[in-house]
């Protein structure tokens, strides 16, 4: 059984407030804190340097951590890349091959500007962007897409599900129309890793970018790269431990994914990611899906019910829940609702300025729901949001 109760004893700071930003980020648990101690206090060294015990437990530790990636995703350990968030693993993917003027690429309106912005720049290249409109629900219809694809398109770059809208996109359907056109396909799993089942063995796309920091529930710095085949790529940052050797002015790349880690990483960010993505797995993935989903329209439901409220987003929708309170300023409608209650929400375009935009919408005030939300929180939510909504409006 799904025990919320027991699993809020791992995150002691739900004790002093309602935490509903977990789109934004999520809180991490004891057992992904205790690994990160474990590493500063009893073995902290360099990854993948160095011949002595400190150097070869942290390399083990963080190969460890890999591998649990891997295997939560359906990868392999050679595949995975840790960034620092899925804004560096999307840019990785744009800057790491080549483009010729007249590539193509489609992403679509409603994407969180990590996964719009890297493209919008790419056309400084030449390289053509279609994109493609979602509709007032912030669904994107894959034949819509289907139909933008030429001889030309490079990349289709899609989020699984939107941060503004909560919306979830048909990426199965997607990616299918990719391979079937011999198009890669970039899956933006920002919100959807660690709420939703995800194995790139059954979905077959060419990238997944991923952060830790959300549905997995690890530690902010951390993010990952899952690709299909990681020697289509290459590195944007050269540096130490991505190297075989170096003689003058040669050099030879280690075999990914170190070529893709130059540079010190988030050694500790990383091993707690690992343990993190254990409890996530523990928990269930279905399990967290169906108590996320059941608060989050639950939530929608109820605050659709309140007079002066608008709620935008299909009625099937992932954990995010934007609304509005008549013209009420989204920023004013947060702040009073963590000022009386205590609740933590983001508010304004939540990094898809456009996405908002061209529905009309200039900005929302947004829950967002993670593993360890009660009911009494989304009462909570609605009670307090009733009271802006008679006594401001
Ligand atoms: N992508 C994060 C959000 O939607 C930061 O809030």
């Amino acid at each position: 059984m799904y025990d919320v109760y027991a699993i809020r004893k791992d995150f002691p700071v739900l004790e002093h407030v309602v935490y509903l930003d977990n789109a934004s980020t999520s809180q991490t648990p004891k057992p992904a804190v205790e690994a990160m101690n474990e590493y500063f206090f009893r073995y902290a060294g360099n990854y993948g340097r160095g011949a002595h015990r400190l150097a070869q437990q942290t390399t083990e530790h963080y190969e460890a951590a890999r591998e649990t990636v891997a295997d939560f995703f359906t990868s392999e350990p050679g595949n995975v890349i840790f960034t620092k968030n899925t804004t560096e693993s999307i840019n990785i993917v744009a800057h790491g091959q080549d483009w010729t003027p007249g590539d193509h690429i489609i992403t679509s309106m409603i994407e969180h500007h990590s996964n719009y912005l890297p493209w919008v720049a790419l056309r400084a290249r030449g390289v053509v962007l279609d994109l493609i409109e979602a509709n007032q629900e912030g669904i994107v219809d894959p034949s819509k897409i289907e139909r933008a694809i030429t001889d030309r398109t490079k990349l289709i770059a899609l989020s699984h599900v939107s941060n503004v809208f909560g919306s979830v996109q048909d990426i199965s359907r997607i990616v299918k129309i990719a391979r079937k056109n011999d198009v890669p396909v970039l899956i933006d799993a920002a919100q959807s890793a660690g709420h939703m089942d995800l194995s790139v063995k059954d979905l077959k796309c060419d990238y997944l970018a991923v952060p830790g920091h959300k549905g997995l529930l690890g530690p902010q710095g951390t993010g990952i790269l899952i690709l299909r085949d990681p020697e289509e790529l290459r590195p944007t940052v050269l540096g130490g431990g991505a190297v075989e050797w170096v003689r003058g002015c040669e050099y030879e790349l280690l075999e990914p994914p170190a070529r893709f880690e130059a540079g010190t990483p988030n050694i500790p960010g990383v091993i707690g990611l690992g343990r993190s993505v254990e409890y996530v797995s523990a928990l269930g993935v279905a399990n967290v899906k169906k108590h996320v989903e059941m608060l989050a329209r639950i939530a929608a439901k109820k605050l659709a019910e309140i007079d002066n409220v608008t709620v935008y987003g299909p009625k099937d929708r992932a954990a995010v829940v934007p609304f509005n309170v008549a013209e009420l300023n989204p920023h004013d409608v947060s702040m009073i609702l963590d000022e009386t209650s205590r609740i933590c929400t983001r508010s304004g375009y939540h990094c898809a300025m456009p996405a908002l935009v061209s529905l009309g919408i200039n900005g929302t005030v947004r829950a967002s729901f993670g593993a360890y939300n009660t009911a009494e929180e989304v009462d909570l939510l609605a009670g307090s949001v009733s009271l802006i909504a008679t006594s401001l409006v």
